[in-house]
Formats: C-alpha cells, structure tokens, sequence
C-alpha cells in the first residue's frame, strides 16, 4: 500500500511521487491550503492539500484527528522560513495529488502529542496511548535491547531453553500467583516467581549455558520499579565461578550500552561490600551519581545524654548518622520542616538537624540547631570531623532502629542530593547469607536458599548465622537494582545445612525441595549465574520514570489492567469446573 515510510522521508526524496499511509495526527486549515501532519511509527511528514485538485481537497477537509489515510504525492522543499530543524522531515513537505480515507476515527480521548495525560486514562486506552511518539520509541528500544542482549549471548555459546509458566512455588521470597487445577482437585500450579530451580536443575543435565528471556510472576506490592509479571534475562552457567560469571555479563551490559546507546561505561564496574553499602549509603543499591555519604556516629551516641540519639545508640539493632549537605545551610526552616515529613514516610520520628555557620564556634553562636543544647562541646567538635562539616553546610541526622535509619536517611540522600554524571554501574558483592525476619524470629535467606556461602563461612551458618557471607552479586545501575544472583550450591551436604540454618526440616525440605536434592546426588556440576529484569534496564535507558512505560500492557499499582478489565470475576461454572468456591471478601461471613 505504501512506497516509503513517513518518518523516512528527507530531501533526498526531492521530486519523487511516493505513497505514505498512517494516521493524521492534526490538521491545519489555513484558509484555502490545509495541512495534515501524517504519523506513522517512523515519524511525521507534512502534507499539504490544494483545493485545485477537488477530491483530495475534499477528504482533507473531512479529515480529523486520527482518521487513517493513504496519500500519494509529490516531495517538495518547503518554502523557506517555514522548516522545522528539530524534524527528520522538516525540510521537506507532500504536495498530496490523491488522499484516500482507509478509515475514519472516533474522537479520540486525549490528542497524541498531548504529554500531561493521567496515566488512569493512558492504561484504559493504551492502544492509543502507544501510538504517541515516546511510547513508540520505548518499545523499539526495548526489542533492541533483547535483540542485542540475546545476539550477544548466543555468540558466547548460551542455548535458549524454556521452562514451564505452571509449576509449584519458587522461594524467590514474594507470594505466589496460584492456578487451580481442574484435573486434580483442590491442587494448584503456581506461576512461577523465576525460573531459578529449572535452570539449576539444567546445569545437572549438562546443558553448560543456559539464558531465556522469559517472564516472571510475583505477587507483591508494587512500585514504580516492580510489575506483578516482569520480564527476566535469566542466565545460568557450569564450571564458572563469580569473577568468570561477572565478567561475562559485565561485557554484555558494556557492550550493550555501546552498541543501543552510543554511551561507554566505565570498565570495570567498579565493586562494592554489601557491609561497605550499607554503611556509607543505607541502602544495597546506592545511586552513585550522589556524592553524599553517611557519616557513622552510633559508637559517639553511646557517650552522651541526649535521649533521642542515645537511646538509639544503646539499641542493639540502632544506629545513628550523619548527612553532611554541602552548601544546605541555605536550606529554609519550611524546607527542613517538609524534609522532616518527608522522612516520616520511612519511619523516623523526627529529623534533627545542624546549620554550620562558623565551624570553629561549637556553640549557639556557631551552629544554628535545636540539638545544639544538647550535645557537648568535644561530641559536636568529633561531629564535624568526622563529617568534614565546613560552614555553609547543613547536617541532618537520624536515629533509630538500623533499618529505619537506612530507609529515611538513604532516602534523604537521594532527595536532597544533585546528581554527578550519567551513568554510574556498580556490583554489590559479599551479601549475607541470611537476614533476621523479625517477626517471624528465624532466619530468611538474603537471597535465595540455593546461594552458596562464601568458602570458609559454612561453619558459621549455624554458629552465627548473621555473619556469614554468600557468593551473591548484584549489579546496581544509578540506584536500581538491575539483575542480580549467585554462585549456587552443588552439594546435596550443604544444601542441607542452609536448608537447617534456615530452620526447614528434613521433611520439608524433601517436601519442597526433593527434585532439586535428588539432582544434586547425580553429579551436579558447580554452578551460578544471574538474572537482569528487563524492564527496569529498559526502563533506565529510555529515562522512563516507571518500568510502566516500557512494558506495552503493565498493570496498575493496584495489579489492575485497565484496558481488559483484568482481574476480574469469572461464572459459577468456571469456578465450579475447578473445585473452587469464593468467599465472601468479608471475612466475618466464612
Ligand atoms: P531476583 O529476585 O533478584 O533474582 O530478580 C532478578 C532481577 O529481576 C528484577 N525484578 C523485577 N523487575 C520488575 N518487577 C518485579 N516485581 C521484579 N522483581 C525482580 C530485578 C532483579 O534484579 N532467580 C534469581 C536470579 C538468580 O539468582 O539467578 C532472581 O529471580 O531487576
Ligand atoms: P525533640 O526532643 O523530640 O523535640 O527532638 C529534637 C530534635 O530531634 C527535633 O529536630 C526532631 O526533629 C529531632 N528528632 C526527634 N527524633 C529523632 C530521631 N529519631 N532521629 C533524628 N532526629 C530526631
């Protein structure tokens, strides 16, 4: 139906009769000449319709928005003055000779360059909303990305192989999606949260180089970062360990970021303890384009009398820090008073804070506070060093339980910091084994309970189980987590051990986990690898704001797809069918 692409369109085509067909994007009537910005999914073109020529005149006067038209015509320059530079097409124009209406189009409700729409209204009509330039790009980039990620694998001999959507619960640590089974009932398959034990469970069968770009269901809140199916780059490799497997991928995403966006990391990425993370940011994936860093004062809050930063200190899981702003002393006390807000959000009770005036007067006269009073002369004078406080700058701090401390000040930071460069890569290495669930009072897997303990750390795993290290890594890219994973564990001995540090008895685990301790008897090789989430590198690269706008059909944070009206209620029969009876949402009435 079409000679040429719209957005393919420049002065090289000077002259030429082409045919274009897409959709009209506005109209223009300029009294006596009318314009139509044509769109297809390579770009606009301008056309102009005489009214000498009758019958295209009068479907151009028809025309509205997003009416599909097929336009054949001659390319001309447009006249001088009137070329747009920041268009492809800008320079040229279609004087049109005939315009066919393929199809006429209901009002649409909102104009596709409008960039200020609810997203309510853009996830209802999203086959409308992908119509709109940016959206468009979006998944070109997004089919690039797998496109080059799979290329590159495949050329370092990964083989593609698919694992099963209905299976039985993987603990990748969020609740499941189940499905009933009809066959057998009061059964259920569940979705699976990755497919972490299939590709384990390939390695045993000597497959060597595993990937699979596949998608992932999990059922937990959600936020801009997380979707309740995403999609993974999942990776596992035999005979490799850490520093082979991080190489690999590290030169993917190198590569990856060379080939799509012209843009060259640094090489290497740099690494980073999670200990180390947590210390200097209060969070296992800094942002580094932030310069700013916590400055440790717990051990100093044990000394003195104040009691919202000593009782903190004196906690066993508390902690107490500074956040030097450089230049924050500007900051107004409305400012500071929203900030305190802002930080409630994570849990802090209050937001102490320090103007430095004059560094050398420890005092009211030198620093502007409402703790001042509180804090002794040689504390605030060990405060400044070690935050390397100069006048001018501002210093909050928060005290609390280490983890509240971790949310609100690491989320301070990246509020108040201004960011330093463009892309900042990072590998977060020697994660614990295990974290303390306190509300369940046991030990949970950090990552997941297949992950190798460091060499020499076995011991600790029911000695001491917080200090005991894993072979885990996650690449970290400008403060989001990008893909992560771990050298697995390959002998059934230690699978048992974690399996016990993770309180999970002999039952269960056979329960649970019997194939995967079945396999490892047969000759499993050592084994690990890793998993990218897609969508949030996608997401990075397009400067999307949410993993929303680079999936084409996502969800809404309340797991609602708009556009299908999914979930939703299903017949009597159906439910029947699969031996399940709905309860009423009220629980007082099961
Ligand atoms: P993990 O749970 O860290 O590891 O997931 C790997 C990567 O997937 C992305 N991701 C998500 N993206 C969008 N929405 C979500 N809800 C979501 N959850 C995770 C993140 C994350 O880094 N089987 C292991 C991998 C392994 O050990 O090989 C796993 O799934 O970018
Ligand atoms: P108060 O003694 O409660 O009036 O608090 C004195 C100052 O400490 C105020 O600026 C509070 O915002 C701040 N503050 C209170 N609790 C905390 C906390 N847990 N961490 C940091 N600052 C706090």
């Amino acid at each position: 139906m079409r000679t040429h692409y719209c957005g393919a369109l420049n002065s090289a085509h000077l002259e030429q009769i082409v045919t274009v067909v897409g959709w009209a994007h506005r109209r223009r009537d300029h009294g006596g000449v009318i314009f139509i910005d044509l769109r297809d999914r390579e770009g606009m073109l301008q056309v102009v319709a005489d009214p000498d020529r009758h019958a295209s005149f009068a479907n151009a006067e028809q025309t509205r928005s997003e009416y599909v038209l097929r336009i054949t015509g001659k390319i001309r320059m447009r006249p001088e003055g009137t070329r747009n530079a920041n268009l492809p097409t800008g320079d040229i124009e279609l004087l049109a000779h005939e315009i066919e209406i393929l199809n006429a189009s209901a009002t649409p409700p909102f104009q596709m360059d409008d960039d200020n729409l609810s997203e309510n209204v853009r996830l209802t009509y999203r086959y409308l909303d992908l119509r709109r330039p940016v959206m468009q790009n979006n998944l070109k980039l997004r089919y690039r990305v797998s496109k080059t990620l799979r290329d590159y694998l495949d050329q370092h001999g990964f083989i593609e192989v698919e694992t099963p959507m209905l299976t039985r619960s993987t603990p990748e640590g969020a609740r499941d999606y189940l499905v009933p089974s009809r066959v057998h009932a009061g059964q259920f398959y569940a979705l699976p949260q990755s497919p972490q034990l299939f590709k384990q469970l390939l390695m045993v069968s000597g497959f060597d180089r595993y990937f699979q770009i596949t998608k992932c269901f999990r059922d937990e809140d959600l936020r801009a970062d997380r979707q309740p199916e995403f999609t993974q780059v999942d990776i596992e490799t035999s005979f490799m360990n850490e520093e082979d497997i991080m190489t690999l991928v590290e030169n993917m995403i190198r590569d990856l970021f060379t080939q799509v966006m012209h843009v060259d990391l640094p090489n290497p990425f740099p690494r980073m303890t999670w200990h180390d993370a947590m210390h200097r940011y209060g969070s296992d994936k800094p942002d580094l384009r932030i310069p700013l860093e916590f400055t440790e004062l717990t051990d100093l809050m044990k000394t003195v009398e104040f009691k919202v930063f000593r009782s903190a200190a004196d906690l066993s899981d508390g902690r107490v820090v500074a956040l030097r702003v450089p230049g924050g002393a500007g900051l107004s006390r409305k400012e500071i008073d929203d900030l305190t807000d802002f930080v409630k959000i994570y849990g802090a009770k209050g937001l102490a804070w320090i103007k430095v005036n004059d560094v050398n007067q420890l005092n009211e006269a030198g620093l502007q506070s409402p703790i001042v009073k509180f804090l002794p002369e040689p504390v605030l004078a060990e405060i400044m060093t070690r935050s390397g406080a100069q006048n001018g700058d501002l210093l909050f701090f928060g005290a609390d339980k280490r983890k509240v401390v971790n949310d609100a000040i690491g989320a301070l930071r990246l509020k108040v910091g201004t960011l330093q460069g463009d892309w900042r890569p990072l590998w977060v290495v020697d994660f614990p084994m295990f974290d303390y669930n306190e509300d369940e009072k046991r030990w949970d897997a950090l990552h997941h309970p297949f992950t190798s303990p460091k060499p020499g750390h076995e011991t600790l795993l029911e000695s001491d189980p917080g200090a005991a290290l894993s072979r885990a890594y996650d690449m970290v890219l400008n403060g989001w987590e990008i893909g992560g994973g771990s050298i697995r564990i390959h002998q059934q001995q230690v699978q048992d051990h974690v399996f016990r540090a993770l309180g999970i008895n002999e039952e269960q685990a056979r329960e649970k986990f019997g194939f995967l301790l079945d396999a490892l008897q047969f000759g499993a090789p050592p084994h690990g690898g890793l998993a990218f989430g897609l969508d949030r590198l996608v997401a990075l690269m397009t400067g999307a704001d949410s993993i929303r706008d680079v999936i084409a059909f996502p969800k809404t944070q309340r797991a609602n797809d708009l556009m299908v009206q999914a979930p939703n209620t299903v017949d009597e029969r159906q439910l029947r069918d699969l031996h399940v009876r709905v309860r009423s949402a009220d629980p007082l009435k099961n």
